[in-house]
């Protein structure tokens, strides 16, 4: 297959490009859809193999013996991270706003605080506030024009009541891989806090060359509070499965976690299992990798081109497909800029402030799509902007 097909998303009840218009007023005939973290880009032939056997067997009944579906994860885990897990260890979710939600709901009670690295994914905090958790921001500094970790100055904001930390690892927005001793610096901080530590890792298949992802697992000291939560879908593209694995290796965290699933009732859908099972696979590791190459390009297309317009400063990307542009070299107030790539260069993108603090002068753009859309992007961010040249 190929990454360049324009796939016309139009009317297929995709939240991306069917709700931009009434979310942005930008009509999807004529704009660019670079929010929602989702690619243009159809999965591996494999996901739709699974999907296609289901539909023509047509019988879509109660799923039953989960071991090919556990052992495909394992297998990937194992062969993609050097992660060995136990099939017990997994469980599966509606996805991992969903596993954050279920561990909000196993390892704190409402008031406690629970504790992001801002800027960073938005629907963590939307969750935290809904389940009446106190949400604690403590907002990472820019250095080198990158995101990094001020553990001296995140001790001095605890309070003493908080629980929990949600680490969002590789981290969205903004792209970093965080190092072994940024996560050792982590487990600390979780140990001297006494935190649960929930890892979200669903973008740690997503990393481009000269950067290595290295799971929390395999950080020392920390197995006792550690929630591992990874999935396939932000990897290959299928986030409507909303599937999601929650891996607790300590027994007592896991039989926590297990009984909350109990309570809730939670079982998870077919189609999600098939097809995780089948992407979770050699074949699924080669589309992997050709996808991160032709991401790669598509970054440093992004990146030139948006650097190149004074004022405009991207944080290099060594994960994900979420540039994250800092606007405050422009000089202009955040209503101009956003309405500048909105209105002027019709892109849709998310806006820094829904990530937390810090994130106030920046707007996230998804670049995962055929790279004559980027290219459109870049151009018509540089009409927007012509002025500053
Ligand atoms: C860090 C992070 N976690 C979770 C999600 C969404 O996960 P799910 O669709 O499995 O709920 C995203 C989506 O962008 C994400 O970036």
């Amino acid at each position: 297959m190929s990454f360049d097909e324009i796939i016309d998303r139009r009317g297929t009840h995709c939240v991306k490009w069917d709700m931009m218009e009434a979310i942005y007023g930008v009509p999807a005939d004529d704009g660019l859809a670079m929010w929602v973290a989702d690619m243009d880009f159809r999965p591996p032939q494999a996901a739709r193999d699974a999907v296609q056997s289901m539909v023509d067997h047509g019988i879509f009944g109660y799923f039953g013996d989960d071991s090919a579906y556990k052992a495909a994860i394992r297998w990937w885990m194992a062969a993609r991270h050097g992660w060995e897990v136990q099939d017990d260890w997994i469980f599966t979710t509606a996805g991992l706003v969903n596993g954050t939600a279920l561990c909000l709901d196993a390892y704190t009670a409402p008031g406690d605080g629970v504790v992001l690295f801002t800027p960073v994914y938005h629907a963590f905090a939307r969750v935290i506030r809904a389940a009446d958790r106190r949400l604690v921001e403590l907002e990472m500094g820019v250095e080198d024009g990158r995101h990094v970790l001020d553990f001296d100055a995140f001790d001095a904001q605890m309070t003493g009541d908080e629980r929990m930390l949600v680490l969002c690892s590789p981290h969205n927005p903004g792209g970093r891989v965080w190092s072994r001793a940024e996560l050792e610096g982590v487990a600390d901080f979780c140990r001297r806090h006494d935190l649960i530590l929930v890892s979200d890792e669903i973008h740690h298949d997503l990393v481009y060359p000269g950067h290595t992802h290295i799971p929390m697992a395999h950080i020392d000291g920390i197995a006792d509070r550690l929630v591992m939560m990874t999935a396939a879908t932000k990897t290959f593209n299928i986030a409507g499965a909303h599937v999601g694995n929650v891996i607790v290796p300590d027994p007592d965290l896991r039989a926590r976690f297990a009984q909350r699933m109990a309570a809730l009732g939670m079982s998870p859908n077919s189609f999600g299992l098939h097809v995780v099972t089948a992407v979770y696979s050699p074949a699924g590791a080669a589309w992997v990798d050709d996808l991160i190459g032709y991401l790669d390009s598509n970054r440093r297309l992004f990146d030139d081109a948006v650097n190149a317009i004074p004022g405009l400063r991207s944080m290099p990307l060594e994960s994900t497909y979420l540039s994250w542009v800092d606007f405050s070299g422009t000089g202009m107030a955040r209503e101009e800029f956003t309405r500048r790539v909105e209105k002027d260069a019709r892109i849709c993108v998310n806006h820094g402030p829904s990530f937390g603090k810090g994130g106030e002068d920046w707007l996230r753009f998804n670049i995962a799509t055929p790279r004559a859309r980027v290219e459109e992007a870049v151009a018509r961010l540089a009409e927007a902007f012509s002025d500053l040249q």
